[in-house]
């Protein structure tokens, strides 16, 4: 789906649909949508009334035109109530609308520039959450399906605004909703195709492509290099597969650039639980225990286009935790980059055990802040639901505004503490430390491991609770979400 953004008037513009939109309540329509609804001849008014259409946030009703019209059809978008209304509303009815235009075939689009109006957000926000909820919302995941039906695609979305004072506004708005929509669409991708064709392998492959068509720094281990180093936590991990691990190194950096940044993300391209076996019914979803692999690696993707002044290294302790003949047990102990011993008394705890010899792997390489993202534990998905990702961390500032960058990209991050007291369950009788504990609080244990391993530099880790829509969301369907992704192309965007 193309983008773009041309000046003139929605009343002349052809297309097969036209997105307009109104606050909840409003009977009589003003800005772009009354000058439709008065070339219209108040066609839109009229229905509004009868339909008794409430315009609650996304809910569309549709008009078609009759005699001369350039629109084949118009999309009126609910907007929801003017007293709420911001950036996060106008991704939803973004979303909501072109998913309509999809369902009705449109395959040329045009749209009213939503929130610009009497809601007075700058130009720019409203552009940029326009074009990024549209690519959200018109998202789907059919590679499998050899039926497609006469599937129809938007091809082109253009945002058509009056004042020519916009335009600049507008399109560098429609740049970056464009380059985060993109990465989210990269990283849905990744997760939802099954673990049997995303591997670790693969994961590598599509770091080794980004490097090549960025020009980062590409370096990855596999298992004998990945055992050598003594990353024993990790190889530990892996042993229980035949597929091979990878061991995923990008590296980004700026001229001007004052600190440098540690991106790991979970890479588990299936979670079994190893001899801590799952049930069938919580391993049916664990294809996406490498959600914050996907994350880091679709915003390198975007960081190529974006070039904050930054440096940015990206790790990625990719594995599988299956079973097999090598496969360790419950009550083994193993020895961390490190040097710190773990008793390893849930299998199925193995993410944390990744992402430990990971931190201490970026602290060898200096860095000044280290960000985590992992599907890391169901007390995350317990306590807060599908729809809002965890994040736990020893820097308040990061962790603010981390919380912030998921706002602007329709994220929602949800903090929680990290209690130092409850580091005591983690002590082991044979060992340093062990990985996991049955007590509550298990969103916090796991974080309090991966910090045992970070040390003083300043960290924060988003435990992905909402990695998988259970249902068709505003923003995404059922499946892979891209969690993450958005918050951390915003965050790092910020460093302009
Ligand atoms: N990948 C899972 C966490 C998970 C489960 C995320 C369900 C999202 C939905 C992780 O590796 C895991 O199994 N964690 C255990 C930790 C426990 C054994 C301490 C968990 O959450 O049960
Ligand atoms: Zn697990
Ligand atoms: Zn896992």
């Amino acid at each position: 789906m193309n983008i773009s953004v041309k000046q003139g008037s929605l009343t002349e513009a052809e297309c097969d649909a036209l997105i307009v939109n109104l606050f909840e309540g409003v009977k009589h329509p003003g800005g772009g949508t009354g000058a439709v609804d008065r070339a219209l001849d108040g066609a839109i008014t009229r229905q509004i009334a009868e339909d008794d259409f409430a315009a609650k946030l996304g809910e569309c009703m549709i008009v078609r035109p009759a005699g001369e019209f350039p629109a084949r059809k118009v999309i009126v978008v609910g907007l929801g109530s003017s007293a709420d209304f911001g950036v996060p509303q106008i991704l939803k009815a973004s979303a909501s609308a072109i998913r309509r235009a999809k369902e009705l075939k449109a395959v040329r689009v045009v749209s009213i520039l939503h929130g610009a109006g009497i809601a007075g957000i700058a130009a720019y926000d409203c552009a940029r959450a326009t074009a990024l909820g549209s690519i959200l919302g018109v998202y789907e995941f059919k590679r499998y399906k050899t039926e497609n039906g006469n599937h129809s695609a938007v091809e082109t979305f253009e945002i058509v605004e009056l004042s020519a004072d916009k335009i600049p506004d507008i399109s560098k708005g429609i740049d970056r909703g464009t380059t985060v929509g993109d990465a989210v669409t990269f990283a849905r991708d990744m997760i939802n195709e099954p673990s049997n064709v995303v591997t670790p392998s693969y994961l590598a492959e599509t770091a080794r492509v980004i490097a090549e068509q960025n020009g980062f720094v590409c370096k990855m281990m596999d298992r004998a290099e990945i055992e050598a180093l003594g990353m024993g936590l990790y190889a530990a991990v892996a042993r229980g597969s035949s597929v091979e691990p990878k061991f995923i190194e990008l590296r980004y950096t700026h001229p001007e650039a004052k600190k440098t940044i540690a991106l790991i993300g979970k890479g588990i391209t299936y979670d079994t639980g190893g001899y801590s076996l799952k049930s069938t019914d919580s391993m049916v979803n664990m294809k996406d225990d490498m959600s914050g692999a996907a994350a880091v690696l679709a915003t390198m993707k975007a960081i190529g286009a974006i070039k904050p002044r930054v440096n940015i290294l990206m790790l990625i302790a990719a594995t599988e935790n299956s079973i097999g003949p090598n496969a360790i047990h419950p009550g083994d102990v193993v020895k961390s980059l490190g040097g710190k011993t773990v008793e390893i008394n849930n299998t199925d705890a193995e993410g944390r055990l990744t992402l430990g010899d990971a931190v201490v792997y970026a602290n060898m390489q200096r860095v000044d802040e280290i960000i985590d993202l992992a599907t890391l534990t169901g007390a995350c998905v317990t306590a807060l639901g599908r729809e809002i990702a965890g994040i736990i961390g020893s820097d308040q500032q990061l962790i603010d505004r981390l919380v912030q960058a998921g706002k602007t990209s329709g994220e929602n991050l949800w903090q929680l503490p990290l209690h130092l007291d409850y580091k005591d369950g983690l002590k082991s009788d044979v060992a340093d430390l062990k990985n996991a504990e049955k007590g509550g609080g298990g969103a916090i244990m796991g974080a309090l491991f991966i910090h045992a391993f970070v040390g003083d530099t300043p960290w924060a880790h988003i435990d992905l609770a909402n990695a998988m829509a259970d249902k068709d969301w505003p923003l995404a369907k059922k499946g892979a979400v891209g969690a993450g992704t958005g918050t951390l192309v915003e965050y790092l965007a910020g460093y302009d």
